[in-house]
C-alpha cells in the first residue's frame, strides 16, 4: 500500500450473506451474525487505512420482504450494534451516522440510533454511515417532498433547484459523494444504493462473499481504484 491514493468515501453492498451460511448448512441469520463481525472489523480497518466516510448498506426499503425470522434476526443484530458500536466508534474515534427512514424500526432500535449518532456527533476520525430501511428511490421521493413544501412555504424558489441543492436534500446531505463502490458475492447491480451519489465513482466487484471479506480485499479494491485513477489521469495529459 505504498504510494497509493486513498479514496475519501467508500460505500460497500455487503452481500452473500445467505449464501456463505447456506454453504456450511447453517441458517440464514448465522450469515449476518458473521457479516456483523466483518463490519465491525471493516471499521477499523477503514479508519487505520485513512478512509474518511465508510458507507455500509445495512437493510434495503425492499429487505422487510424477507421472512419475518430473517426479519427479526436482523432487527436483534440492530439491536446489538447500536449499543456495540457506541463502543468501537468512542474507541476508533469513529462518527456513526444513519440514512434511511427510521421511523418504520421498533422505537427502541430508533432511540438506538438517536443515541449512537448523538454520542458519537463530535468523533473526527472517519464517518461510519450505515443505511437502513433505505432505498434510493425511496430518499429521492422524501427529499422531492420535503423540496416542495419548502417551495411552497417560500424557503427556496423553482430557480433555486440546482444538482447541489437537491444533494442538500438527500439523507447524505454533508457527506462527499463515494469514489469507490465494492459489491461483494459476484452481483453487479446497484440494487437501488445510492443512485444520485454514484454517478461518478468507481465499481469494484468481487466474488468473494461478506463475511469472508477482510482488509486485504479493501486494500485490493483500493489499489484497482489508484489504477483506473492513474489510467484516467494518463489520458487527460
Ligand atoms: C446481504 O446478504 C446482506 C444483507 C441483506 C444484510 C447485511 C447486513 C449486515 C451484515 C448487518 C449489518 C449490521 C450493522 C450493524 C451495520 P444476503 O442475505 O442477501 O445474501 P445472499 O445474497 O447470499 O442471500
Amino acid at each position: 500500500m505504498d504510494d497509493v491514493r486513498v479514496p475519501k468515501h467508500v460505500a460497500i453492498i455487503m452481500d452473500g450473506n445467505g449464501r456463505w451460511a447456506k454453504k456450511r448448512g447453517l441458517p440464514r441469520k448465522m450469515g449476518h451474525v458473521e457479516g456483523c463481525k466483518v463490519v465491525e472489523r471493516t471499521v477499523e480497518d477503514a479508519a487505520r487505512l485513512g478512509i474518511k466516510y465508510l458507507t455500509v448498506y445495512a437493510f434495503s426499503t425492499e429487505n422487510w420482504k424477507r421472512s419475518e425470522e430473517e426479519v427479526d434476526a436482523l432487527m436483534q443484530l440492530f439491536r446489538y450494534y447500536t449499543k456495540r458500536l457506541l463502543k468501537i466508534a468512542g474507541e476508533n474515534n469513529v462518527r456513526v451516522k444513519m440514512i434511511g427512514e427510521r421511523s418504520r424500526f421498533a422505537p427502541d432500535i430508533i432511540d438506538g440510533i438517536n443515541k449512537l449518532e448523538t454520542t458519537t456527533a463530535n468523533n473526527t476520525r472517519m464517518t461510519f454511515v450505515i443505511a437502513v430501511n433505505y432505498g434510493s428511490r425511496d430518499e429521492i421521493r422524501r427529499s422531492v417532498t420535503r423540496m416542495l413544501a419548502d417551495c411552497q412555504a417560500g424557503v427556496i424558489s423553482a430557480a433555486e433547484v440546482s444538482e447541489e441543492r437537491i444533494s442538500s436534500y438527500l439523507d447524505t446531505a454533508g457527506i462527499p459523494d463515494p469514489d469507490l463502490l465494492i459489491r461483494t458475492s459476484g452481483e453487479e447491480r446497484l440494487s437501488n444504493f445510492l443512485l444520485w451519489q454514484l454517478a461518478y465513482s468507481e465499481f469494484y466487484f468481487t466474488d468473494v462473499l461478506w463475511p469472508d471479506f477482510r482488509k486485504e480485499e479493501l486494500v485490493k479494491a483500493i489499489e484497482m481504484y489508484n489504477s483506473r485513477e492513474r489510467r484516467y489521469g494518463d489520458a487527460k495529459g
